[in-house]
Order: C-alpha cells, then structure tokens, then sequence
C-alpha cells in the first residue's frame, strides 16, 4: 500500500461515518505560545475540545503535518521520526468510547485487513488519588469486538495518558492499539514493553481539563534550592471529546511488512538519493565502526524536518524554532560527514523530499528557493565550523569524559564522530562518562524549558483574547498605512503581549510605526462592535474577508469582522467590544527574515 492509499483510505473511511476533513495546520501554531511547533492532530483543535463550536461540527478528521524534537536520540531507530504525519477523527462532544473503538478496530481489520492474532491493546489502568477510575469501560468494548484479555494491558499514566505538550489543558486516558512486527505466531500474552509491539493508533477519551490549583506554594528544599510545587486538578469538560492519532508512516511500514519506517514511499527516494552522494566518496573509510543505517536514517530524518520547518518561512537561527531548524541541518551535515560526505549535498536530499511531499503539502514546492538557499547557507557555515572542531580534536592528546562532551557541545560533534577521529589517533572516549554528561545536560535544559513555556491556547484568558483582538486591528492598520500587499505571516500571542509577523522587506519608519498605533487606538476609542458570523470559505473570500492561509481553511469558516474596519477569516475567540482593550503600544519591530518583519505589541 502507498502513503497516499493509506492516507485515503483513512479519511474516506471517516468521512463515510459522518466526519468533516479539514487540513493540516501548519507546524507553526498560529496563536500557541505553549509549543514551538504542532506536535498533534489535536493541537489547531485545542478551543474546539474546550467547548467552542467549530464551524464544520463535531466530527472532524485529517492528515496532520507533526514535529516532535524530544525523540531526537531515537531517531534512527525503526519507528521515531522528528516530521511525521498524525491521521486522526476527532468527536468534539458528539460520539465516544464505544463508536471511538469500533470504526478504530473495524479500520484496522476490515479496511487494512489485519488480523486480530496481530494486534494487541493497552488501557488506562486508573488513578485513584485523582478520583479517575480504571478504563474498564474501554477494556470491555475490545473484549466484546473479539480481542482476548491476555492481549490487553493495563497501563498508568506515562503510557496511557495523553494531554497537550503544555501542562494544562485538554486531557483523558487513553487506549493504544500495538501491531506485531516479531515473526508469527506473535505472543498470546501482550506485553507492551516488547519491542516488536509497535504502537500504531492511540484513541484519546478527552473528558478532563487539566488546570493549576495552585501555583504559589514554595517548597523549600535546601537552603540554597527551592523548587515551585504547582498543584494540578482535573475538572470535567463541558463536553466529551475523542482525539485519534495514528502514525503515518509507522501503519505504513507494518502493512507493507517492513520493520521500519525508511523502507516506505516516505522514505525510499530520501535514502537512494543519500546513497547516491556515499557513492561520490572517493576514500571510504574501510574500518568505519560506524552504524552507517544508522547515520543514513538520521540524516534522512532531519532534512525532511528541516525542510518542512523551512516551507513555513523559518530561517536557521539561534533561538526557537530557527534553532531547531539550524541543529537538525547541522546534525544531518555531521553524520554525513561520519559517512564520508564531504560535498555540498543538503539541497540534492531537500529535492527528494520536495517530490515526495509536493501534491500533499504543496508549500514545500512553493517555497523551494527559499529552502534550497537557506540549505545552502547554513551547510557553508557550518562546514567552517567542523573544520575548527576537528583541529581542536587534532591537538588532544588524551581525551575525559568531559572534555568530549566540551567538543560535542562546542562544536556539535557527536560522540561517533568524536570516536571515529580519536580512533586514528589510537585513543579512547569514556562512553559511559559522556553519557551521564549528556544526561546531566539534558535535565538541566528540560527543567529551563518546562518553565518557558507556561501559559497557553488553554488559556483563554481575557487578556490573551484581548491581545488576539488587537492582533486584528494591527492587521488592518498595517496594511492602510503601509499598503495592501502587507499580509500576516504568523502570531503568536500570550497574555502579556503579542507577536505579529507579516510581510514586508523595509524597516518602517517612525512616523510609520506611530501612524499604525494611533488607527489601531482610534477603532479601540470608537468602542467598534466585533461580530462573528459562519458561512462557506468561497463566500468569506467573496465578502471581502482576508483570508491568507489559503490552503488550509475548511469548507465553512468563521468569520470576525470589527465594525467596517477590519473583517477576517479565524477561528477566534475574540472579545466583543472594543473598549475593553485599553491602550495599544507598540514595543518593536524587527526582521524575521527576507521580506519579513515582526511587531511586539502590548494593551495598557
Ligand atoms: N493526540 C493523541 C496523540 O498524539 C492522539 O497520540
């Protein structure tokens, strides 16, 4: 089966039963300051599952673009992948466990024919403490479709739990369907840690929403250390939601009978075209301990992320997302060179991607200059680097522990690499001291980052809905002083201030700047009315809505106009009146890239 009869089959299969298909959103959250990138099919949903109707009702189902950077070790493994597409069907308060389950298993046996001896299934075992009872309910469902209770486990909450990647918001156990991948027969007794059990769907029951109780209390834990205990409860949504994610390229592999995902039409031309560039090597290192799959998948891996990242208009950079984008480049550049690559080769692998993907998602072929020069650029950069890294390797004589980690960190190398020059030089890394380096460092950046991102798109705060309001108004000023081709790029928006790209090549002058927030606070004086109307996306657009992510709206949209100022296609929410924004202040301005630009912007 190929991707595209997989995709297929899955959406038609849902619609048939009554499910409206809307597009991937892009991998850039448009409004979610929890997450630099969508990491779900339910992320775009987030409001929806808190209780706002959406437009086109509530079955919903999709292909959704994903990127997941905390897998990155497992990369290269036969399943974990940092881009990957999520098919999922989604019940905002209308059907639950039971028609959840079924359509789940009659897609898999009936659709995909596979056969039950081949399937196994993990429930959520209960929480007491938190008033949440065990999933029997789901687990008798299986049962009653034919599944045997030795194949079903019982799991907590680290394995059959699932929320948002922030910590609050739309949450719910769930249930996980496993595919046996071992050889036949597969064990009678399900045992969810095995390996050859890959996990392919996972249907999450949504009925919580997971707020701060408190967020206050200290605890002291030393003199010198005192860590924030954050208390967390989970109160009943409105509605009962159903959120489905199952694996693209993972139910691919396994229905094609291969162990991993590289061997699919996802896959395949990325890997002959990596190969291709290994046959240019003139010297290939004949005693290389290198796992050289390994390397090939990685690299394979990360340019296909890199190159989706790149699609929405993000350039390598420093910090947030163009970091993510810059390390997954710089690691792909690295094991290439592990391989033997020596050559430019980043754009000729991008290129395979582009074919794969270009009928799908076709902003990878829109934007392909941009990807291809981006590419470019940061692999001569980088290629400088290396060369002062492996000087630096070249004059050590003895090599701890740290001190390679010093190199992996300084320059990016990673630990093979590290071994494979020593190992001309006839010395040895203490792996295991490295390791528990690598370890180290990793748990101080996690604790930085969990406290980064703390408020959300679950948080539907008065402020934040302020601020998105205000994001309009800017919208629309933007373009009367600075001219109609001037369109939204991107925002994302906190309860402290927003953040508005759009595009544009110059620096807007001060008059400029100052003429934008005196309209944006002349339409928040006249104390405009916002209205929100549903109608078809062709009629929105015919209305003289602005609508700039064309590809993605759903056949009936809403649409939020302020007074006659401002009208525009968005999901919302929106306050209604204008006076209760306060005072507009623009804080800055700057470049976020060719031609485009970026304003930080705050109620007073
Ligand atoms: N949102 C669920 C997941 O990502 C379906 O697994």
């Amino acid at each position: 089966m190929t991707s595209q009869e997989l995709r297929k089959k899955f959406l038609d299969f849902f619609v048939q039963k009554g499910h409206k298909m809307i597009s991937s959103a892009p991998l850039v959250p448009e409004n979610d300051p929890t997450v630099l990138f969508t990491t779900a099919g339910m992320h775009p949903l987030v409001p929806y599952l808190l209780g706002q109707p959406h437009a086109l009702g509530q079955r919903l189902c999709s292909s959704q673009k994903c990127i997941r950077t905390g897998d990155i070790d497992d990369v290269g493994d036969n399943t974990h992948l940092t881009f990957f597409e999520m098919l999922g069907n989604w019940s905002l308060g209308d059907y639950f466990k039971r028609e959840a389950i079924e359509w789940s298993f009659d897609f898999l046996t009936k659709e995909l024919g596979i056969p039950l001896e081949r399937l196994a299934f993990s429930v959520f075992k209960g929480e007491p403490e938190n008033n949440i009872s065990c999933d029997e309910e789901a687990a008798d469902i299986w049962q009653k479709l034919g599944v045997l209770v030795k194949r079903i486990a019982y799991l907590g909450r680290e394995d059959n739990w699932w929320g948002p990647a922030g910590q609050t918001g739309p949450c719910g156990p769930d249930t996980e369907m496993f595919y046996w991948t071992g050889e036949d027969p597969a064990p009678q007794k399900f045992n969810p840690f095995d390996k050859h059990w890959v996990e392919v769907w996972n249907n999450v029951f949504m009925e919580y929403n997971k707020k701060i109780k408190n967020q206050k209390s200290k605890i002291k834990k030393t003199n010198k250390d005192s860590k924030i205990k954050i208390d967390y409860e989970f109160i009943p949504l409105k509605q009962k939601n159903v959120d489905t994610g199952m694996g693209l390229e993972r139910t691919l592999a396994v229905l094609n009978g291969k162990s991993n995902v590289y061997e699919t039409d996802l896959f395949t031309p990325i890997i002959n075209e990596i190969k291709n560039q290994i046959s240019k090597i003139k010297n290939i290192n004949q005693n290389s301990k290198i796992d050289e799959i390994k390397a090939q998948r990685i690299i394979a891996d990360h340019i296909k992320a890199a190159t989706f990242i790149l699609s929405e208009g993000v350039a390598p950079a420093n910090t947030e997302r163009g970091y993510v984008a810059r390390r997954l480049i710089r690691r792909a550049i690295r094991y290439g060179k592990i391989l033997g690559i020596e050559q430019e080769f980043m754009p000729k692998i991008a290129q395979a991607v582009i074919q794969i993907y270009q009928d799908v998602y076709s902003e990878v072929k829109n934007n392909q200059q941009f990807i291809f020069n981006e590419l470019e650029k940061e692999e001569i950069k980088f290629r400088k680097t290396l060369e002062r890294g492996l000087k630096e390797l070249d004059k050590l004589d003895k090599v701890d522990a740290e001190k390679a980690f010093f190199i992996y960190q300084t320059y990016g190398f990673p630990l093979e690499m590290i071994q494979e020059e020593l190992a001309k030089k006839a010395l040895a890394v203490d792996a295991v001291g490295f390791q528990a380096q690598v370890k180290k460092h990793q748990e101080l950046s996690r604790s930085a980052s969990a406290g980064k991102f703390k408020s959300g798109l679950t948080d539907h705060s008065q402020a934040t809905v302020k601020l998105h309001t205000a994001a309009h108004l800017l919208h629309q000023a933007l373009r009367q002083v600075l001219g109609d081709k001037v369109h939204q790029a991107g925002s994302n928006i906190t309860s402290e201030r927003l953040r508005f790209d759009f595009s544009y090549s110059q620096k807007l002058t001060d008059a400029e700047m100052a003429q934008i927030e005196k309209i944006v606070n002349e339409q928040i004086q006249m104390d405009l009315p916002v209205k929100c109307e549903t109608m078809p996306y062709q009629q929105a657009i015919d209305s003289g809505a602005l609508a700039f992510f064309k590809d993605r709206y759903p056949e009936k949209v809403n649409v939020y106009s302020i007074g006659k100022f401002s009208r525009e296609v968005c999901a919302g929410p929106h306050i209604k009146h204008l006076d209760e924004l306060g005072k507009f202040k623009i804080l800055k301005q700057e470049s976020v890239g060719a031609n485009l630009r970026r304003i930080k912007a705050i109620l007073e």
